[in-house]
């Protein structure tokens, strides 16, 4: 049985301890966080997760857990991450380390992650659920004989959109990283790659050779949109980020040399029920789609029933309406991926190896990302082939991360 110890205990973290409750062989044992690590603890014991204890810092945490989870706000994710590098070097027995996406806001921050989960030593799993999708899983397995025949996939589309985040750390771009492409695009860049990936490669086979992106913040730097974020305490007159984000990469089968594209699209201005995941896989003669939103089941609220919803948030994941026609997921935590991820980390930690996707694969994807935000700022193809660019995106800061975002930003 492995103990779970997870640093955070907000919206992520929740949905983490519903998933545990569909993985064998793992006890929630701790959770330590500023805000929610109660109730969270309460929740674990309730759902027979174990006797979950709070903790108060990550050192003793660590010395109770085997698999210790990086659940928190993307600002704190480096720091956390040393505080657990200290209590590994104090003695502490941990046989992985989780991180949620992103890895990191930059490429440094990722790349210090990277190194230092292999200077530990101890095998570490980045959790991007969406390539653990069963529907993008199975539809990976039934069309395998198709693809050995007829090529790999050369054009995938994939979307993440809701309509803004729950917290205000996620809307300010620095301590976010940006705005929704630092956001989501690391989602929908991950699974778009990996759409194009041939079946029995590594994720992260492909070879990239080029980035171009458009960003806008077209919905929330307008009234009303923007006093109601300043009401939350997020100022975007004086630091903005986009709200829209579109980026094409160009990737290159190096065994075989053949091209092939991958679009991924994000925004948060989806003022449509629900949180909306799309991907498209066209390969020659084949493709195959998900859309999270087609579920066999439906809700409908009448005007005088909707007082008894007290928060629409509790239907379904972003949702934005508590009346009307709504959508019913029976199991968010499977559609999404989560219940698949935790599976394949914790197996792969009890054997003593990295999760399918390794801190490195997170690196990889935030180098992406960061020439997405490139080819924005500068306007042109970012060349991912080209060794001095690779080095310039090694330290690169975005300016929408710098707080900087009304000088490359459309509507700011
Ligand atoms: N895979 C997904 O689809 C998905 C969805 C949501 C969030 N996330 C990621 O999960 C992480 C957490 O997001 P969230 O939505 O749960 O945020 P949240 O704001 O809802 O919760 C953050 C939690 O971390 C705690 N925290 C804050 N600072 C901390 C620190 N320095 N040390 C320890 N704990 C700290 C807070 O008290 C809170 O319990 C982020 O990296 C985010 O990008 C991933």
């Amino acid at each position: 049985m492995l103990k779970i110890g997870m640093i955070g205990a907000g919206f992520v973290a929740g949905f983490h301890e519903r998933s545990l409750c569909s993985v064998r062989g793992a006890e929630l044992a701790g959770v330590c966080a500023p805000k929610g690590a109660e109730a969270l603890a309460k929740r674990a014991q309730e759902d027979g997760l174990g006797d979950t204890r709070v903790f108060k810092n990550v050192a003793e945490l660590c010395d109770a857990v085997d698999v210790v989870c990086i659940f928190a706000p993307n600002f704190a994710h480096l720091e956390i991450m040393r505080n657990i590098a200290k209590a590994v070097e104090g003695g502490a027995e941990i046989k992985g380390i989780i991180c949620e996406k992103p890895l990191g806001r930059n490429l440094q921050e990722a790349d210090v992650m990277a190194r230092m989960g292999k200077a530990l030593g101890v095998p570490t799993a980045y959790f991007e659920n969406q390539l653990h999708m069963p529907s993008v899983i199975e539809a990976r397995r039934q069309l395998t004989a198709v693809e050995q025949n007829m090529g790999a996939v050369h054009l995938s589309r994939s979307a993440e959109e809701h309509g803004g985040p729950h917290e205000p750390w996620f809307w300010d771009p620095t301590t976010q990283g940006g705005g929704v492409c630092c956001d989501m695009g690391c989602h929908s860049i991950a699974v778009g790659m990996y759409m194009l990936t041939p079946g029995g490669k590594a994720p992260d086979y492909l070879t990239p050779v080029s980035a171009t992106a458009n960003m806008a913040l077209l919905k929330w730097g307008k009234e009303p949109w923007i006093s109601q974020l300043k009401e939350r305490g997020v100022d975007y007159k004086a630091t903005p980020a986009e709200d829209y984000s579109n980026v094409t990469i160009e990737f290159k089968d190096p065994e075989t040399g053949v091209c092939s594209i991958s679009q991924a699209t994000n925004s948060w201005m989806y003022d449509a029920p629900g949180l909306r995941l799309l991907m498209e896989a066209f390969g020659p003669g084949y493709s195959y789609t998900v859309n999270s939103l087609q579920s066999p089941a439906g809700l409908f609220i009448s005007d005088a029933a909707a007082t008894a919803v007290a928060d629409s948030e509790l239907a379904l994941e972003k949702s934005q309406a508590s009346r009307g026609a709504l959508l019913l997921h029976h199991n968010e935590p499977d559609l999404y991926g989560y219940i698949t991820e935790w599976r394949d980390a914790l197996s792969a930690f009890e054997q003593g190896r990295n999760g399918m996707l390794d801190f490195e694969y997170g690196r990889l994807i935030t180098l992406l990302v960061m020439a997405g935000y490139m080819a924005h700022e500068k306007k042109k193809t970012i060349d991912l082939t080209d060794p001095a660019v690779l080095q310039s995106l090694e330290s690169y800061v975005p300016l929408i991360q710098q707080g900087k975002g009304k000088e490359v930003l459309l509507g700011a």
